[in-house]
């Protein structure tokens, strides 16, 4: 059984809650947040009504028992939240991106290995089960070798993050960072790191609203594009093709059917592949816990993928901003 505590019950906080609810080797043992007990309504929803709350870190480690501790914190807090964890000998998976600056993620690279702790990253989108697949069919070649992938993430300008920091661009860094890091981090997971990037993108007063990138991954055509500014009723899209050289593997949370195969003889017609109810939240967290019941090391999406992901991100950032193609130097830490 893995005692957690949550630091953090804002939109992802909760989400998280639901999780380990549904995960018979968790216990949550309390959740950090300094909007205290005006939580408890919320609390009650997730049926987790009777959870302590506690006001901050330290309050929390005098009085919980806990082996791990999960950060839902606004990004600009996760290095200060996860060094705390690890001084005081936790475990930590900590949401996505990382962090904000390369220095910050280094630093909690660090203080997990000093701590001799597990550090995971929430990258969610490589347990995403359609994108699962996408891996599946890359490692094992079955419809020939890629041969290009375009990738999309779009949707409104969030609106409910308290205190809006994600619109506070040096608390968050815009589009190019909270969103579009799902796909540069999972193109990270599929092909590894390109040899350079050439990006565009949208700057206003809350960040960098919209990029788009290509990826320089010798003679394959890879492209992603992030972007929130859509008005709010547009809604919610995550999208890519995949274009082997005997298929091509479409997925369009906008369409339906949302997944489909289309096979390259003749005239074939795509045919539309099952979709699992499971999303990848809760496969991040039921690998996180399962590593911690079995004592093995994280193995997907760690701390320093996902510092490596980052720094694929602000490459990006750079090259839009400066309008260059930028050559990625990797790795950022070793292992
Ligand atoms: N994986 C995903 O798909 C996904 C989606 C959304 C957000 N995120 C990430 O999750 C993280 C949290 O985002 P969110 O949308 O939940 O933000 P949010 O604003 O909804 O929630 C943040 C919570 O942290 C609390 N908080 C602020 N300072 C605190 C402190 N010092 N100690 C304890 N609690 C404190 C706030 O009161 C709030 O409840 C961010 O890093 C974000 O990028 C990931």
């Amino acid at each position: 059984m893995q005692n957690v505590l949550l630091v953090g019950f804002g939109f992802m906080g909760k989400m998280h809650a639901e999780i380990y609810r549904s995960l018979p080797e968790v216990c949550l043992v309390g959740v950090v947040d300094p909007r205290g007990e005006s939580l408890r309504e919320d609390l009650r929803v997730c049926g987790l009504g009777s959870v302590p709350i506690f006001g901050d870190f330290e309050s929390a480690r005098e009085q919980a028992d806990f082996s791990a501790v999960d950060i839902c914190l606004p990004t600009d807090l996760h290095r200060e939240a996860a060094l705390s964890a690890f001084a005081a000998g936790k475990h930590v998976f900590c949401e996505k991106p990382i962090a904000i600056t390369r220095e910050d993620a280094l630093a909690m690279i660090d203080a997990a290995r000093a701590a001799d702790r597990q550090l995971m990253v929430g990258h969610c989108i490589r347990f995403w089960p359609e994108y699962l697949e996408l891996k599946r069919l890359v490692d094992s070649g079955e419809r020939g070798s890629l041969v290009s992938l375009s990738m999309v993430r779009r949707t409104g300008r969030p609106g409910y993050s308290v205190g809006d920091w994600v619109n506070q661009p040096e608390r968050c860094l815009g589009a190019a960072l909270d969103l579009h890091i799902h796909d540069s981090d999972f193109l990270m997971h599929l092909l590894g790191a390109p040899e350079s990037v050439i990006s565009q993108g949208i700057r206003d007063e809350t960040g960098w609203s919209s990029i788009a990138t290509q990826y320089g991954y010798g003679d394959r055509i890879v492209t992603a594009e992030g972007a929130w500014n859509y008005p709010a009723s547009w809604g919610f899209q995550m999208r890519f093709t995949a274009v082997f050289e005997s298929a091509v593997l479409d997925y369009d949370s906008r369409s339906d059917p949302t997944f489909a195969i289309t096979p390259a003889i003749g005239d074939a017609a795509p045919v539309a592949l099952p979709v699992s109810s499971a999303d990848g939240y809760h496969g991040e967290l039921a690998h996180f816990i399962a590593c911690l019941e079995e004592d093995k090391p994280v193995a997907i999406s760690t701390g320093e993928q996902a510092a490596a992901s980052l720094n694929l991100v602000l490459a990006e950032i750079e090259s839009a901003r400066s309008g260059e193609r930028i050559t990625i130097n990797q790795p950022l830490c070793k292992k």
